[in-house]
């Protein structure tokens, strides 16, 4: 049998140039793909899921009706693609599924996810030590704001291409694993999780994973004071800032989610309804799995 491709060794370049014409060939974003039972979606359902994860590391989907509680419908979704190692949180409530919308976490630190704040280019969990990282992560919408709350999604092998493809040397200063630190985490004079170190790219031991640990807020992340790196940081951010095709722009609607192998992700700042029946409410569940078939 051939040896797979590795195209995120930065020395196997013609590996390298294979995956990426494939990648690139491929339609910026996959379609919605309509499911009726999360629970039992049907194969071919299935199988588009499985493979626009494969191809753009998401997938969009739709529940046709929305479930009146989305929690079960998600976990259960979940499951048919490997994902069930959820990731616990401070205020996840027992179902491992984090509800998000405007609250008072009842903590000193202002947690932006619970606001209706902006949240910037990150991908979840950066800040989690690297035996605990997030491969995989479902968001889905049970109620839209009102105004705004738009997410904006890019799979984090077109970051890797538009590096790679400017200067293969901030690949490889991004895959160091001392390229960012982010410091602890401090309430009350009590810390409650230590500063951690590492890589923003890391590669799976056979070579065919690429995992991303990234936020783009200058404030807790601490680059690790080196030119390449520096350079590389900049150019990163410039092309998250910036209009490439591959940038989705996303609100979605009651009954819509994203499947993804933590790809990176912003909000936008919203407004709720004035009635607190209609606010926002979107739901996340982070896993230690990719998804897989
Ligand atoms: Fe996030």
């Amino acid at each position: 049998m051939a040896e797979p491709l590795r195209p995120f060794d930065p020395d196997a370049d013609a590996d390298y140039q294979a995956w990426r014409r494939r990648k690139l060939a491929d339609p910026p974003q996959p379609a919605f793909i309509e499911i009726e039972d999360p629970e039992a979606p049907d194969p071919s359902q299935r199988e588009r899921l499985a493979r626009d994860c494969a191809r753009y590391n998401f997938a969009l989907f739709r529940f046709t009706p929305p479930p009146a509680d989305p929690q079960p419908a998600l976990k259960g979704l979940g499951a048919h693609f490997g994902l069930s190692h959820i990731d616990a949180n401070l205020c996840a409530k027992d179902s491992g599924l984090t509800e998000i919308t405007v609250k008072d976490t009842g903590t000193d630190n202002h947690y932006i996810p619970y606001t209706n704040r902006p949240i910037g280019w990150h991908t979840d969990g950066y800040y989690n030590d690297m035996a605990h990282q997030i491969h995989g992560m479902m968001l889905y919408c049970h109620q839209p704001a009102h105004e705004g709350g738009v997410n904006q999604l890019m799979d984090h092998h077109i970051a890797y291409i538009r590096l790679r493809d400017q200067n293969p040397g901030w690949i490889r200063a991004l895959m160091a694993p001392d390229a960012f630190t982010i410091p602890p985490n401090i309430e009350g004079g009590v810390e409650i999780r230590p500063a951690t170190v590492g890589p923003v790219f890391s590669v799976s031991p056979d070579g065919t994973r690429l995992h991303m640990r990234y936020s783009a807020r200058q404030r807790n992340v601490i680059w690790k004071d080196d030119p390449l790196t520096r350079e590389a940081a900049a150019a990163l951010l410039e092309l998250l800032n910036g209009d490439d095709p591959f940038i989705l722009q996303l609100k979605l609607a009651a009954g819509e989610g994203v499947l993804s192998n933590n790809v990176l992700h912003t909000r936008s700042g919203f407004t709720d309804a004035p009635d607190p029946a209609l606010k926002r409410v979107m739901f996340r569940a982070r896993y230690h799995d990719p998804v897989t078939r």
